[in-house]
């Protein structure tokens, strides 16, 4: 279990009592419209962190997730996942979400700066991949402020309600 302390905020292991806050910052418009699937309840949120709490014992996790804490306060967190993929060892995916409180203050570039840092040393990886609705354009941002390049479009890539989503990927690799 890892804890990356900054001056602005700390990133630190994800428990049962940051449940209200990721669940509400999954609840707004934006994040509903960003995200294929989000939370309907508390609980559902609570079943997700266990789980996320049981990889952390791991000797091969399949996902880190951490929470941002900023101002002593959990503000949202940002995970490394697909981790330990059989042949695809080398590389993660990383996701985040801010509780609307605290989004527009710089704090996901810098904890997705410290993530893609620590994620690189820690599992060796050669290549960390950011998806993103295209029109999403505040994680596409957060994404190309840290060196990670827009590698193409994937059109019509997802369903959802009938419509048909394009992803756009971005990636760093070493
Ligand atoms: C996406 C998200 C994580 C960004 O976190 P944040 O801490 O608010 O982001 P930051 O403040 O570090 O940076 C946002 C950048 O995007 C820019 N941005 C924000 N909205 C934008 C828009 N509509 N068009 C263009 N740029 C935009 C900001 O200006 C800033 O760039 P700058 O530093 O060059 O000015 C946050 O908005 C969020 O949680 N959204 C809902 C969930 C979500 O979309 N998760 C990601 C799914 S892939």
């Amino acid at each position: 279990m890892t804890t990356i302390k900054t001056k602005d905020f700390i990133l630190r292991p994800i428990k049962l009592s940051d449940a209200k806050i990721f669940f509400e910052a999954e609840q707004d418009k934006e994040a509903k419209r960003n995200f294929m699937t989000t939370p309907e309840t508390i609980k559902q949120v609570e079943e997700d962190i266990k789980d996320e709490v049981s990889q952390y014992k791991k000797n091969k996790p399949t996902s880190e997730k951490f929470t941002i804490e900023f101002d002593k306060r959990c503000a949202g967190w940002i995970a490394i996942n697909q981790l330990n993929t059989p042949f695809l060892e080398h590389k993660a995916k990383i996701d985040f979400c801010l509780h609307p409180n605290f989004r527009g203050k710089g704090i996901v570039s810098k904890a997705l700066k410290e993530v893609t840092k620590y994620a690189f040393k820690k599992y060796k990886l050669k290549r960390i991949e950011g998806w993103c609705r295209t029109y999403n354009k505040a994680s596409q941002r957060v994404l190309e402020k840290n060196g990670y390049k827009l590698e193409g479009i994937l059109r019509k890539n997802k369903c959802k309600n009938g419509k048909y989503l394009d992803d756009a990927i971005w990636a760093i690799v070493k």
